[in-house]
């Protein structure tokens, strides 16, 4: 494997996730504030070409797996044919998109066609009034139908990404559970995290001991599933139901130590970790006429200083960070 790509503590970083867009048709509380986010302007955001040409660099010296993400990753114009170039790097194994699912149904078929591989979808409750309250916005119907349509195409597992906060939809726990009795899918409970913003504090968060302790009150003999090195999750079944959950578990029980992923955010900018604040501008640098070599040089350099874990949840919460939707994810990692 690279030493490129490969930090001080010895971790392989094979998994990139790029966001697309800082623009969402959603709102989300936890992921950005009420009255928006300052957007870059287009010209300081990547092309569809400065994206392939990091997507390349990185796949040669070793990443496996993209995530494509945002804001909202769908709403990109170029989403379809960035997915069919990345299709055509060799050693790419995995193209993969998380989605709040609002243009899912409808463009589904054009991205598997495209060539994607893994779908990851925001759904943060069952209820439409209170989905529409999170949100700040319409699209219940749609976003379950985007689920649908994803598992009727043979996604699999397709998952469902529900952020967890007290007095909002932690009531709304066994429900999801519930929902993967008849589905094949995996739904994810993530612990609230703190992001510029988002109004974050240690009440809200629910943490992954006390929703397995509640879920274990309805259903007590639960299977606990095995996952892979570098998974966010820890995975759950219930006996004869088709899919799954898990926890994504950042706040309480960190998963620093297995962190295989980079991220590139939309105006391109390397992030080591979701929860770091040094960045290093790909951007300028791919602009400034370097060459492959002199870029991976700063990679490289920037992989090399990546911390061993993020600083813990209440120094992330004074931290100076950008709010979520700015980072790309609609998520993260340290
Ligand atoms: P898979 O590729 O299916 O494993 O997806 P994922 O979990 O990596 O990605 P997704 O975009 O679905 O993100 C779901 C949740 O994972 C986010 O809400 C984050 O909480 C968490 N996550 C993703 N990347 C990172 C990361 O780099 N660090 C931490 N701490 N959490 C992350
Ligand atoms: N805490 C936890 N998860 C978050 N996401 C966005 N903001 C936060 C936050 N503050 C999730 C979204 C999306 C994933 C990529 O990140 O729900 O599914
Ligand atoms: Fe948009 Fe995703 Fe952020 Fe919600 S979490 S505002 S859907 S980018």
């Amino acid at each position: 494997f690279s030493a490129i790509l490969t930090d001080g503590f010895g971790r392989r970083h094979s998994y990139l996730r790029i966001s697309l867009t800082e623009k969402c048709n959603l709102r989300c509380q936890y992921c950005m504030p009420e009255e928006g986010v300052k957007l870059t302007s287009r010209a300081q955001l990547l092309s569809t070409l400065e994206v392939l040409t990091l997507a390349r660099l990185f796949v040669q010296e070793g990443v496996e797996k993209i995530r494509l993400t945002g804001g909202e990753p769908l709403i990109r114009p170029d989403v379809l044919d960035i997915i069919s170039e990345l299709r055509k790097l060799e050693g790419l194994k995995t193209i993969a998109v998380t989605t709040n699912g609002m243009n899912l149904a409808r463009l589904l078929p054009k991205l598997k066609d495209a060539g994607l591989d893994l779908i990851n979808i925001s759904l943060d409750s069952l209820v439409p009034a209170k989905f529409e309250f999170i949100v700040r916005r319409k699209g219940f119907h749609k976003v379950m139908e985007g689920i649908d349509r994803a598992i009727e195409m043979g996604y699999n597992p397709v998952k469902v990404n529900c952020v967890v906060m007290r007095g909002l939809n932690e009531d709304e726990l066994l429900d999801f559970v519930a929902l993967t009795e008849k589905k094949p899918l995996e739904v994810r409970f993530i612990e609230y995290m703190p992001f510029d913003g988002n109004k974050w504090n240690f009440k809200k968060m629910v943490s992954y001991q006390e929703m397995l302790d509640h879920i274990r009150q309805q259903w007590p003999n639960l299977e606990k599933l095995q996952t892979g090195h570098s998974d966010t999750a820890k995975t759950f079944k219930v006996h004869g139901f088709k899919g799954q959950f898990g926890f994504i578990t950042s706040m309480s029980d960190h998963f620093c130590g297995s962190c295989n992923r980079l991220r590139i955010t939309a105006d391109g900018s390397l992030k080591v970790c979701l929860f770091g604040n040094s960045e290093v501008s790909l951007r300028d640098v791919l602009r400034s006429g370097a060459s492959d070599e002199e870029l991976l040089q700063i990679i490289g350099g920037a992989v090399g200083k990546k911390k061993k874990q993020h600083a813990g949840m209440f120094s992330i919460s004074q931290m100076k960070n950008r709010p979520m939707i700015l980072i790309g994810g609609h998520l993260l990692r340290t």
